[in-house]
């Protein structure tokens, strides 16, 4: 079974009167241990469309399915309770809590889904190699370490899926690729299912699947 799967999503945009359709009847199917990359130029729709998959964003209409249920129907409550869990998110910008340690961040990732596993924590912080740093407060990391603690933030309530939009985006090449490597493991070792939008076409070969985004429609690029 698909572990998501999206039928003819649209989605718009309004600022006043002015529609603007962003994403043009999108269908995708990704399965479990995939490493879905979307590239595309700047405005293309990826941002976007991370967000619908995640149901940050409303749809115009389409459907999206997780595990082969219908979420594009499920309430708000029922749809915040699926994201802590089952989804995780790693952003351009790390998006720690500066007044947190490194520790905290994953803690409080973890509280927020009604769970506290310190046992957990202390082994994602070893496996990005960060637990010797887990009383630092971001401020005190450089952006590669700090990218990694976002990676085991967002893998601390086990998500099936991680969505990373642009995670090496802030990052020198050498950080970057080890953050990618980190990703890679994680997808191999652990079969979670990665899906990363990047401008980087060089990071295309860690993926076994690719989708070029331009202008909101998917093209297929040879
Ligand atoms: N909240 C919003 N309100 C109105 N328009 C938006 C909003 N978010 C995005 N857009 C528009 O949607 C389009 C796609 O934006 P999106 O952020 O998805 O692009 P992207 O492919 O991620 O670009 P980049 O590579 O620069 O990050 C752009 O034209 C943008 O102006
Ligand atoms: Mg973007």
């Amino acid at each position: 079974m698909k572990v998501l799967e999206v039928k003819n999503l649209n989605k718009s945009y309004f600022q006043g009167q002015l529609k603007t359709q962003v994403l043009k009847d999108i269908s995708l199917g990704v399965n479990k241990g995939d490493f879905l990359g979307i590239v595309g130029p700047s405005g293309s729709g990826k941002t976007t469309l991370l967000y619908c998959l995640s149901s940050l964003e409303n749809i115009d209409s389409g459907e999206i399915f997780l595990n082969g249920e219908n979420i594009s129907l499920f309430s708000d409550k029922k749809i915040s309770n699926l994201r802590r869990g089952s989804l995780g998110f790693v952003f351009q910008f790390y998006n720690l809590i500066p007044n947190l340690t490194a520790y905290e961040n994953i803690l409080l990732a973890n509280v927020i889904a009604n769970e506290v596993n310190e046992e957990k924590i202390e082994e994602l912080l070893k496996l990005v190699g960060m637990w010797e740093y887990k009383d630092y407060y971001p401020n005190q990391l450089s952006g590669g370490m700090q990218q990694r603690v976002a990676i085991a933030r967002a893998l601390v309530n086990n998500p099936e899926i991680i969505f990373a939009d642009e995670p090496t985006g802030n990052l020198d090449q050498k950080k970057g690729a080890e953050i990618m490597n980190l990703l890679k493991r994680l997808n191999e070792e652990k079969q979670i299912t990665i899906i990363l939008v990047t401008h980087n076409d060089d990071y295309l070969k860690y993926c076994n699947k690719q989708i070029n985004l331009i202008d909101g429609e998917f093209v297929d690029k040879e």
